[in-house]
């Protein structure tokens, strides 16, 4: 994206300068323009499922009007909602929420945010998560949004059930009914049937978008819109990044980074690199690390094949995994996203940003009197750069001007599209996660559901199979 002169980058000459990487590239690069073009005409692996190519610009603002009601009135009458789904149908939202809201804001929401704070469940199965989260409920008028697009994932459905029973005994079934809305399939499934018997207000979501593709649909817009996000500037940010990386005239390393990232990807992973940590430079960026390795992680690990997606967060992991990234096993690859202007933006439109003050300490750090604790940031990241590239680690950094919706919706599309033509060039379809259906029948076996019975014995017997090689601590305790 080329605006004044601020634009997404990725450079790679830390990759270039410890792996031949250019010897390889514009042969992968005509693959890669091949398969950009499969993508756009609609003809690759699974092409129904390339809805979200085309979204921003036709759909995202009727769907925005459809919302703009639900979300007037979950403002009036909550000031916490849960948001319950899981995968794609919660990493999206949760990404960009944690990246531009306060870090802090649900222990002073009226301090730190203003707006309904959001809270999260559906993404696991852990009571004390749940237990805790009901605890803190109880100091909030909460609402709930149910997102799932198969409407019979557990995860949600049971969190749901859990959730919409605290609702029920809190404020009376009545009331309740009013402080429950879904995101859902708009033709089938469990959850839309629900809202249909019990009158839940609900958003679609269409039929031609997989979960990890579908946070610029209700799936993310809702929940961002509901926490007072900017949605609009993030729509921009998506339409934009796809005119840069869709335009058929825009096919060159220089300036299409989306295909120079799913080339120098697809050659690194076939020259033994099988690993890629994703490394941030910030907590407040941790779920988007989460919600990338979700998007590679289920769009590439097909056919016992594809990069392994880890994540980092730097500084602070420099200090435990610094020294396996120096020294270590040269298997894997970094990918960092700086950010080019750090500043908190979370209390308001002054961006905040500090300096390093004289606290008249004895404590040797006055060489960095006054500066800009984002300089510093900077300095750790050169450094850092250089020197894993000193120790043959294959470096690529994504810079980004700002943490802001635009540039979030400008980076993201950018992942997605980068992520559907690399699998397209390794002949693998990127929209489908077959994968994880094995564990889901176990567990359904397991826990009884009658579509499931006939596996229950044999799998019972594997598991008990399973545990007969065991090493047990010899002190125990009642
Ligand atoms: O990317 C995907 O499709 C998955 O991660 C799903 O989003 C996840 O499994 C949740 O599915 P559902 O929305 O049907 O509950």
């Amino acid at each position: 994206m080329l605006n004044s002169n601020k634009n997404l980058s990725l450079d790679w000459t830390k990759v270039h300068d410890c792996f031949p990487i250019e010897k390889h590239l514009q042969e992968e690069l005509n693959s890669i323009i091949q398969a950009k073009r499969s993508l756009l005409e609609k003809s690759g692996p699974n092409a129904a499922m390339t809805g979200w190519l085309n979204y921003v610009d036709e759909h995202a603002q009727t769907i925005l009007s459809q919302m703009a009601p639900l979300v007037k009135d979950i403002q009036s009458h909550s000031d916490a909602v849960v948001i319950i789904g899981i995968g794609g149908s919660y990493l999206g939202a949760r990404a960009i929420y944690d990246s531009l809201t306060h870090s802090y804001a649900s222990l002073k929401p009226e301090l730190f945010h203003k707006k309904p704070i959001l809270f999260w469940a559906g993404h696991h199965l852990s009571t004390d998560e749940l237990v805790e989260l009901l605890d803190v409920l109880d100091h909030f008028t909460p609402s709930l949004v149910v997102i799932s697009k198969s409407g019979n994932t557990t995860e949600p459905a049971l969190s749901f059930r859990l959730l919409k029973k605290y609702l029920d005994e809190r404020f009376g079934a009545e009331e309740a009914r009013h402080r429950i809305f879904a995101v859902t399939d708009s033709n089938k499934g469990t959850l839309l049937k629900l809202c249909k018997e019990n009158g839940y207000a609900h958003l679609p979501i269409p039929d031609d978008i997989g979960g990890r593709y579908s946070v610029f649909t209700a799936v993310g817009l809702f929940p961002l819109a509901i926490a007072g996000i900017d949605v609009q500037e993030l729509l921009k940010g998506v339409y934009a990044a796809k005119e840069d990386c869709a335009s058929p005239k825009n096919n060159s390393l220089e300036t299409n980074p989306a295909l120079c990232y799913a080339a120098i990807r697809n050659i690194l992973y076939r020259n033994q690199f099988k690993t890629e940590v994703f490394c941030a430079w910030s907590q407040k960026l941790r779920n988007l690390s989460e919600w990338w390795k979700q998007l590679f992680g289920e769009s590439d690990g097909k056919e016992h094949s594809g990069i392994f997606p880890s994540s980092a967060i730097f500084t602070t992991d420099l200090h435990s995994l610094g020294q396996y990234f120096q020294d270590g096993e040269r298997n894997f690859f970094a990918t960092h996203l700086r950010v080019q202007d750090e500043y908190s933006l979370a209390q308001g439109s002054i961006k905040r940003k500090l300096s390093i003050p004289d606290a008249q300490l004895n404590d040797n750090f006055d060489f960095v009197l006054q500066k800009d604790l984002s300089d510093i940031q900077h300095d750790a990241q050169n450094g850092t750069f250089l020197a894993h590239c000193d120790g043959k680690l294959p470096t690529l950094v994504w810079e980004i001007p700002e943490i802001n919706p635009f540039w979030l919706g400008y980076f993201m599309f950018t992942q997605f599209f980068s992520c559907a033509v690399g699998a397209y060039v390794r002949g693998i379809n990127p929209f489908d996660q077959n994968g994880v259906e094995e564990y889901k029948n176990n567990m359904y076996a397991l826990l009884g559901k009658p579509e499931f019975s006939h596996k229950a014995s044999q799998i019972k017997k594997r598991i008990q199979t399973n545990q007969r090689l065991k090493s047990v601590g010899i002190t125990s305790k009642n």
